[in-house]
């Protein structure tokens, strides 16, 4: 299970900066676990690990070998919600370099995740003349940049392959029972798979949303889910010495002390997307009411040399996240240079994750000093059951964390105020006063 470390947090807290919150932690759990607090009826994730459907579990492992044996890519279609979890899996698992790899599975494409033409473009020019299947992800079925991006890929696979050719490479995941795109996948008798009512976007990596391209990418989901419910099983338990009870409470402590930004970090480019998801579900969660931390994220080394000066000295409004992974037993040793041109021969015969090891003990010893504290998570090995393990503390955290706030960890009420002014500018039915007044304000 994930370990926390605190040590570089404490001097930063009062200190019964945990104690004080252990009846309000406990109410938190009890909401999560028993679904009655706010947003209960979108907690389904909490008891998903072990209670999810087996049946559409199976159909999802036989779809994603069929895409395998059938489709040289997958474009995979969704935006926040329903596309972060599944590129943060894939490349932390499988690399960032995923597409590059010499491999016997897919390659993956993400579209539909903005609206960039020069993003789309690329990508129909990278899939048109090979093999591929689309899998598109909507709870909804109505957000504009999937669906706009569906019509798209749709079409490319009629005009490929024929109607019937296109419907048996099209995967639809969406809503049971509601919405545009189960209309359309009904009537066109697409595969399809389902986001659970009780399960919001941000939660849903280990859904269909998720597990289709994480699947397709060659992850092993049977590892993925028993890595959650190890973690599901022991987060349930109260206690001061949970470690999910331990972040959400120094996370609120903190926040309390007057820290408004809490920094993700990571040391493997390969986490890079994790960090994406990790913004959006705390973000998400959190960001409500004129209240949350900001949810920022860093790649060390290299933003070492970038925003490593801001987090030294600049305003002291952070604190750091640290994820660590357990050693990966890959080596490399640094050679000598006989003529040590660059100095560097004091490392000769070192490997370089002693190099890297040194640089993050180096790090978390300057930014404390520097008056930003940090929280280091040590995870297990950069695996398929760690990937399930942190997934789901940093869920089970977020609902907590959000109770503790005193938010509804599990709406989001903001996402549609640029919803609604896109719409009325783009002059869809319904719209048309707001247009006009929104028009008016841009002097168009
Ligand atoms: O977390 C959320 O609810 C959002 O990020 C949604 O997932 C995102 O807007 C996509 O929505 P949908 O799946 O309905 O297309």
């Amino acid at each position: 299970m994930i370990q926390i470390d605190l040590s570089n947090s404490t001097a930063f807290l009062p200190q019964d900066w945990l104690a004080s919150r252990e009846g309000a932690l406990n109410q938190a759990r009890a909401m999560l676990e028993e679904g009655n607090g706010p947003g209960g009826e979108f907690t389904g994730w909490v008891h998903l690990p072990r209670d999810y459907d087996k049946e559409e579990f199976a159909r999802i492992q036989k779809a994603a070998k069929r895409i395998q044996s059938d489709s040289q890519a997958l474009v995979v279609i969704g935006i926040g919600g329903s596309y972060l979890g599944a590129r943060a899996v894939v490349e932390l698992l499988r690399s960032p370099n995923y597409n590059l790899k010499k491999k016997d599975t897919p390659d993956i494409f993400f579209a539909g995740n903005g609206l960039s033409t020069r993003a789309l473009l690329e990508t129909i020019e990278l899939v048109k003349d090979r093999d591929f299947s689309v899998n598109v992800i909507s709870k909804s079925g109505t957000t504009t940049e999937p669906a706009v991006a569906f019509r798209i890929f749709k079409a490319l696979l009629e005009e490929k392959y024929g109607k019937e050719g296109a419907r048996k490479r099209i995967y639809a995941t969406t809503d049971a029972r509601r919405g545009a795109l189960k209309g359309l996948a009904d009537a066109e008798g697409y595969e399809t798979f389902v986001v659970p009512d009780a399960v919001g976007g941000r939660y849903s990596v280990l859904t269909a949303v998720g597990l289709l391209p994480i699947a397709v990418s060659g992850v092993d989901l049977d590892e993925l889910m028993g890595g959650a419910a190890q973690a599901m099983e022991a987060l349930a338990k109260p206690g001061l010495d949970n470690p999910a009870w331990q972040y959400a409470a120094a996370r609120h402590g903190l926040y309390c002390a007057g820290k408004s930004t809490e920094v993700l970090v990571g040391y493997e480019p390969s986490f890079r997307f994790f960090a994406e998801w990790w913004k959006q579900l705390y973000g998400e969660s959190e960001g409500k009411d004129q209240k949350g931390l900001f949810p920022a994220s860093v790649e060390f080394t290299a933003d070492l040399h970038s925003m490593g000066q801001y987090i030294q000295q600049g305003q002291r409004i952070m604190f750091e996240t640290v994820v660590r992974f357990a050693p990966s037993g890959q080596e490399y040793t640094i050679p000598n240079d006989p003529d040590n041109v660059d100095g560097l021969n004091f490392l000769s015969g070192k490997d370089l994750s002693f190099v890297a090891e040194q640089a993050m003990r180096g790090t978390l010893l300057a930014h404390v000093d520097g008056g930003v504290p940090n929280v280091v998570l040590q995870a297990g090995a950069q695996d398929a059951h760690t990937a399930g393990e942190l997934i789901y503390f940093f869920e089970y955290s977020c609902g907590l964390s959000g109770y503790l706030l005193g938010v509804n960890p599990f709406d989001q009420p903001g996402v549609e105020a640029y919803k609604k002014n896109m719409y009325a500018l783009l002059g869809k039915p319904g719209f048309e006063a707001e247009k006009a007044r929104l028009e008016a304000r841009l002097g168009g």
